[in-house]
């Protein structure tokens, strides 16, 4: 057991949540004074996205030097500052480590561009020759995840593979100098007293044999490029390393096997990994169940939000599209545009927060779910600065929109994120009335509703079995440990059954035992009593009454 294991884990995007220097770019001495409200919503760490040395081609995850801040975030002494300030509050500290690929700035890519074909310091990469008569077309058949061809030509003829943009060359792991460089960077922030990691594209590093041609069906996702059996050892091998510090890890992997999954979640390898299937439903009872059941299993790492997808709060308040994700672009169903009902998006956003915190498991919130902020769906073109947004030409609006700076306060023009003028993307008005600052004084905020939920969550939750209860099939009901989890997408109000118990907590006021639409309650079964049984009589249980 390791105390990640059920951890509360705060995401920072850190340009993006608080400016300390008035650049208006967020960075570490922002974050530092800004600890105090990681400590009053009671998370227990937090990950803090990439802020290595970097020419912020994919904002840090395009790493020039692994073991340098970037300074437009600090330095490494201001990074040792927040680790020892977070400490001090009880919050451990998560880096995002970026292993499968590098930047073009990289030392290694640059020695490698200056190199022959066929060098030492371009086997570090995947370089190869082109096909056709003159080599004029790329090695294989591979494509970018951000769109376009998966490589890149030199003036010298050779090819570079980037699974992601042309400025992120991937790092070829059957090279021993690239595992021992990254053994390294381990130890190094392990020794600056950092408790763990997010791993990025976990199940990417390494690639099919001969990298050849993908063959599958077009569109399909290319299984030569991801979830390699290869991988592992590279896990094994860290885990050890961790061992030695008491460190931990979170993969970012996309898989599509359970099996596969729970292979990098293991105990010697990462120990944990995201379950992305309960990010990507709509709000719809039947989907969310499928959803947890999916993800029960040890090493779960549950997210409804993070810097890639578009925010809860508007997700839930566009039409919700009751169908599978396609599996090949799971993220696609949380990136869709369209008209947003606000209100009610924000309601169901704090509602399933609620219901993901009452999980087994380590439950993961995205920097400003906490005031269910919505996705900035209007940024002008112009200040768009995502390559995905770049590379489509357009067509895709890319991840800018839940990157855009904090509000900490209702004051114009940039709520507390920043002295500069600006912040370096700009913040919609509607920011002001939703900002810290404005939602502590309001008892039922997302904010306060969210403090009440992390800080009751352990005390009320516990053990790794979950029982579901019967309900309205529009309703997930589940009992964990001697308390119960309720969420009401009905569209109906729910009379909550007597023999349920008090609310302890609830996503909106609840008044008697009538659990609104939206809505999520928890519930803790009466002193004294036995329990309920996990299928109460349908005269109380699931009860509901037309609204
Ligand atoms: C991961 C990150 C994403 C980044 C990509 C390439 O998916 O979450 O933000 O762009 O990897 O590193």
């Amino acid at each position: 057991m390791s105390w990640i294991d059920e951890a509360v884990v705060y995401q920072v995007y850190v340009r993006s949540f608080a400016d300390g220097n008035g650049d208006g770019v967020g960075d570490l001495a922002g974050m530092t004074g800004r600890l105090e409200h990681l400590a009053s919503l009671g998370v227990d760490a937090v990950w803090l996205s990439p802020c290595f040395q970097s020419p912020q081609a994919d904002h840090g995850y395009d790493v020039s030097d692994y073991t340098a801040v970037d300074p437009l975030f600090g330095t490494v002494a201001d990074l040792e500052a927040f680790v020892a300030e977070a400490h001090a509050r009880g919050i451990r500290v998560m880096l995002d480590l970026v292993p499968n690929h590098c930047s073009v700035e990289h030392a290694w890519f640059r020695e490698a561009l200056a190199a022959p074909a066929g060098s030492p310091a371009r086997a570090r990469f995947h370089f190869a020759d082109g096909r056709g008569l003159d080599g004029e077309l790329p090695p294989n058949n591979w494509g970018s995840v951000f769109g376009g061809p998966g490589w890149t030509r030199l003036s010298d003829g050779q090819w570079y593979l980037h699974s992601f943009d042309a400025s992120q060359p991937d790092l070829n792991w059957g090279c021993d100098e690239v595992l021992e460089m990254m053994d390294d960077v381990l130890r190094f922030w392990f020794d600056r007293g950092v408790d763990g990691f997010r791993v990025d594209v976990a199940h990417g590093l390494v690639k099919r044999e001969g990298l050849p041609d993908w063959t599958g069906a077009p569109g399909s996702s290319n299984e030569f490029m991801w979830n390699q059996p290869g991988v592992h050892d590279i896990y094994r091998r860290w885990r050890k390393i961790a061992y030695e510090y008491g460190a931990c890890f979170v993969g970012e992997v996309w898989v599509a096997s359970v099996a596969d999954l729970m292979a990098y979640a293991s105990p010697d390898e990462l120990g944990q990994a995201f379950d992305f299937h309960l990010l990507v439903q709509p709000w719809h009872a039947p989907s969310i169940r499928g959803a947890v059941e999916h993800g029960l299993r040890p090493g779960t790492a549950w997210a409804l939000a993070n810097h890639d997808v578009h925010r809860p709060a508007t997700r839930y308040g566009q039409a919700q599209l009751i169908e599978e994700p396609d599996p090949a672009d799971m993220l696609a169903s949380a990136r869709r545009r369209g008209p947003v009902d606000l209100p009610l998006g924000r309601r169901r956003a704090v509602a399933a927060s609620m219901l993901m915190l009452a999980l087994p498991g380590a439950a993961y919130l995205y920097q400003g779910d906490e005031l269910a902020l919505p996705e900035v769906l209007d940024l002008p073109h112009s200040v768009r600065q995502d390559p995905i947004w770049l590379r489509s030409g357009g067509s895709e609006l890319g991840r800018d929109g839940c990157r855009v700076p904090m509000p900490w306060t209702a004051e114009p023009d940039t709520f507390g994120f920043t002295q500069a003028p600006a912040a370096w993307l700009p913040q919609p008005e509607a920011f002001g009335a939703l900002s810290v600052e404005v939602q502590e004084q309001e008892p039922w905020s997302a904010l306060a509703v969210l403090r009440r939920a992390v800080r009751a969550r352990k005390g009320l939750f516990t053990g790794d079995e979950l029982t579901w209860l019967e309900a309205d099939p529009d309703v997930v009901a589940f009992r964990r440990g001697r308390s119960i989890c309720v969420l009401n997408t009905s569209g109906r109000e729910l009379a909550l059954p007597g023999d349920w118990g008090p609310v302890r907590v609830s996503s909106v006021p609840i008044d008697g035992r009538i659990l609104p639409t939206d809505a999520c309650a928890w519930l803790s079964v009466a002193e004294g009593g036995d329990g309920v049984s996990p299928s109460p009589t349908p005269a109380t249980a699931g009860t509901t009454k037309e609204s």
